[in-house]
């Protein structure tokens, strides 16, 4: 997992009666249960940078691993809104003494230990990279002539319990989902994905904390003072941090932050907090974020930096200024939106490499490939050969540098894919057909996995693998 190794096997409190198989979205006002733990957070960051070489760690790296530097990580200094009194009231979930959270949705009875089967993706994955997908509802769907995958159909939620360990609320905890109106905060849907999560033993990856897309009304066409702005932002990772403190192992704590220019300049008219309070303000979202779970890993995440470009040159310089100044930042985060329509760069593993060098780590996490389909929207047998050849690419790359900790696919059906709506005429980006059927990019995924940790010959043989190998015979991939 993530973030904390021993999570499930905690012998849990129990926080949260009533939990039910797609969890109890009704638990607001339950109390977080604090777990002291014999190694704190810190101790645990060394610990687990000590066995980055040759292996990944499960944990937070140890950006002051490198010697000489101080331990950035864990010791943030006290942000000036904290001196005084500390935080505000309402949030509670946060302290700076680091040390593991127990998840407030922990079912009764205790955390659950994550089972997968061998013939999934999550069963045949190394135990240190979640496989996840997404919890689809929002965005689209609540106008397509069917209901939000996620909350109104169980079979759609026991096909992602069953073939992932990890799982990431596609629009349900974006602002204008989670503050539709100014204080008021919604988490039905939110603490849904997340009991679903702790339910079936899952981890989460937690989409997204500031962003230039997907904000509410009020926010984007409010007339505020920058104190008023910044109050607003704080206030909201804060409460949202902290409500699932000891839940989500990953936050995308900044998400696209820089555009598609050849400069790859920083989104300043787009992105409200970096055009009204400067890029400053993003060493503050990550200390706030820190603050309220200092276990959880913060990431930095975008689109179009699937090699050695500009827009990844942005992150890398910004992120190794970022750690030398102390700023809590843990991950950088590649969505991997891909089309056959354009081409793939050679220097996707190069790219992660660099920022594993930082000793941060990385993840996959949004991979789809889409391309042209035709009226039974597939794409042409070389398009779908070619997009498996892609997915395998990336999960090898992911599999081969030493941090990266998930790979995260965004969509499990068409039909309810972002990718159609946005991209009129391509499709076919995701690894199932619309029955569930495994497409020959599920089963290339399988088979990367199974060849990475088992070699060969198990894929050949094992009578676990038959479909697959049948699926991509015929494909000729
Ligand atoms: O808000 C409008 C609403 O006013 C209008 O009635 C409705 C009509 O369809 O559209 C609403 O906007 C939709 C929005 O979700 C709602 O939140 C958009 O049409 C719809 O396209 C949008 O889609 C989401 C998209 O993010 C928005 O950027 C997708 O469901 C979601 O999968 C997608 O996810 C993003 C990641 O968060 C970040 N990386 C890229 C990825 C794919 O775009």
């Amino acid at each position: 997992m993530f973030t904390r190794s021993n999570r499930r096997t905690l012998a849990a409190a129990v926080v949260c009666a009533g939990a039910l198989a797609l969890g109890t979205p009704a638990m607001a006002g339950a109390v977080p249960a604090h777990q002291a733990s014999s190694q704190t957070a810190d101790e645990g960051i060394a610990a687990k940078a000590a066995d980055k070489q040759g292996q990944k760690s499960q944990g937070r790296p140890d950006h002051a691993g490198q010697p000489g530097k101080p331990d950035h990580a864990g010791q943030p200094g006290p942000p000036d809104h904290a001196k005084g009194n500390g935080k505000g009231p309402g949030h509670g979930g946060g302290t700076d003494a680091p040390g593991q959270t127990q998840c407030q949705f922990t079912p009764e009875g205790g955390a659950v230990e994550g089972a997968w089967e061998r013939d999934s993706l999550a069963g045949v994955a190394p135990e240190d990279l979640r496989i996840g997908n997404i919890a689809a509802g929002g965005g689209h769907h609540s106008d397509a002539d069917y209901p939000d995958p996620f909350p109104s159909d169980p079979e759609y939620r026991d096909h992602v319990a069953q073939e992932y360990s990890s799982v990431t609320h596609e629009n349900y905890l974006k602002w204008e989902f989670v503050q539709p109106e100014q204080g008021v905060y919604d988490f039905e849907q939110a603490d849904a994905v997340v009991a679903f999560a702790e339910v079936n033993g899952m981890d989460l990856r937690g989409h997204a904390l500031s962003w230039h897309s997907q904000n509410p009304d009020w926010l984007e066409e409010g007339d505020f003072s920058e104190a008023e702005l910044r109050e607003i932002l704080e206030d909201h990772v804060r409460t949202v941090v902290s409500r699932y403190a000891g839940c989500i192992d990953q936050w995308d704590v900044a998400n696209e932050i820089f555009q598609d220019d050849e400069a790859a300049s920083i989104r300043d008219s787009e992105n409200i907090w970096i055009r009204e309070l400067g890029p400053e303000i993003l060493d503050d979202i990550f200390t706030w974020a820190h603050e309220e779970d200092p276990d959880a890993l913060l990431f930095y995440n975008d689109y179009n930096v699937d090699g050695l470009n500009a827009k990844a040159d942005r992150y890398y310089d910004l992120i190794s200024e970022q750690l030398e100044r102390g700023v809590p930042v843990h991950g950088f985060g590649a969505q991997t939106h891909l089309s056959m329509q354009y081409g793939f760069d050679d220097s996707y593993q190069e790219n992660l490499q660099r920022f594993d060098d930082l000793g941060i780590h990385t993840a996959v996490t949004e991979i789809d490939v889409r391309g042209e389909v035709d009226e039974n929207d597939m794409m042409s047998p070389e398009d779908r050969a070619g997009a498996a050849e892609r997915y395998a690419t990336v999960l090898q790359a992911c599999l081969d540098v030493s941090l990266c900790n998930s790979f995260t696919i965004w969509g499990t059906l068409d039909a309810q894919s972002w990718v159609p709506n946005t991209f009129p005429g391509e499709g076919d980006a995701t690894l199932h057909e619309g029955d569930y059927e495994r497409k020959p990019t599920y089963c290339i995924l399988q088979r990367t996995l199974v060849e990475h940790e088992e070699g060969a010959s198990a894929w050949e043989d094992d009578a676990s693998f038959e479909e697959c190998r049948g699926i991509l015979e015929e494909a000729g991939v």
